[in-house]
């Protein structure tokens, strides 16, 4: 595509300018077709300068997701090499189901600009304006189902260490996987299986995190933050989501090699509340208890009055005393 390879040739001289005479000559088209894609470039964010005598010089690539920056930023060997990415969807974890019953593979991502209705975990909805990062990975990992839904826990520790690496900033995860911030909620996860386990053995891990919007934009109950609130800087969404990536994909080979306990750990280094007294809501019904760890199985482990009881992700909620 004439866009890509002007922008191929802009990419491997940044900070310089290049003729555009010369950009004509090398696609064999013309200056005219040169300088009307230049435009549509800019359009998509792309920061390019243009002298007369000169040429163009690219400045800065968009922070907002785009496809070619995107593919750029990766270093996966698997996740990230199929993507879709719409300026808007109902949901990615949606449509990346859909694409996964049509058979796409092992490492598909599914991206939205914005969410129309983002779902999260427990039926509820996720907030998704324009700004945050939404994206969906298809995963078939060569896992058991109840190993594959300790996937969800390695998605919040890909997480953490990603936005740790770019920003130097810790997230701590609130059990089972949300990514909290001076106890405000700045990310989430959501895995979904599709189908029946055995036959083609798809996951869709979902990962939503609020990023480059202001807080308010959300609803006030929501008890959220956002990165943009936090750096006070926009932050670029195509590292973001390649470095998250990267990490994952770390994560998904190392559990493919059975390193459960190794999964465990990281997770509890990350966790918050960790030895606090908490409470656990089970429909109407409030267990107090120190939350003291999580099993093997991500599990959560409470001491109780009536001594160690364990609980899983789908059946309850955790709330800080
Ligand atoms: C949670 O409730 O904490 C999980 C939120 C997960 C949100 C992400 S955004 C991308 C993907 N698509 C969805 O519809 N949900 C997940």
């Amino acid at each position: 595509m004439l866009r890509q390879d002007i922008l191929q040739l802009l990419a491997a001289c940044p900070g310089n300018y290049i003729s555009g005479e010369i950009m004509s000559q090398q696609l064999n088209v013309t200056r005219a077709a040169v300088w009307k894609q230049i435009q549509v470039l800019k359009k998509e964010g792309f920061e390019i300068v243009g002298q007369t005598k000169k040429g163009y010089c690219l400045l800065q690539t968009p922070f907002s997701l785009n496809e070619w920056v995107l593919k750029r930023a990766l270093t996966t060997t698997s996740l990230g090499h199929r993507i879709n990415l719409e300026d808007e969807l109902e949901s990615t974890n949606v449509r990346a189901k859909e694409l996964a019953r049509q058979g796409s593979i092992h490492g598909q991502v599914v991206l939205a600009r914005r969410q129309k209705s983002g779902r999260g975990r427990l039926q509820r909805l996720w907030e998704s304006p324009r700004g945050g990062l939404w994206l969906s990975v298809v995963l078939q990992p060569n896992l058991s189902l109840a190993d594959a839904s300790k996937l969800t826990l390695a998605a919040s520790v890909a997480v953490v260490d990603a936005v740790e690496e770019l920003f130097s900033l810790r997230l701590g995860i609130k059990w089972p996987n949300d990514l909290m911030f001076n106890g405000l909620k700045i990310a989430g996860i959501l895995g979904e299986v599709v189908g029946e386990w055995n036959a083609v053995q798809t996951l869709i891990l979902g990962i939503g995190i609020n990023a480059n919007f202001p807080r308010k934009q959300l609803s006030p109950l929501l008890n959220a933050t956002t990165l943009l609130e936090i750096l006070k800087v926009d932050v670029d969404l195509n590292i973001l989501a390649a470095t998250i990536l990267k990490h994952l994909e770390k994560q998904v080979i190392s559990l493919e090699g059975k390193a459960f306990e190794e999964l465990r750990v990281c997770w509890l280094e990350r966790a918050v509340s960790l030895g606090e007294e908490v409470r656990i809501l089970r429909g109407e019904q409030v267990i107090q208890g120190v939350f003291k760890g999580i099993t093997i199985d991500g599990a959560l482990l409470l001491e109780t009055e009536d001594g160690e009881k364990s609980f899983s992700a789908g059946e309850v909620q955790l709330r800080p005393t």
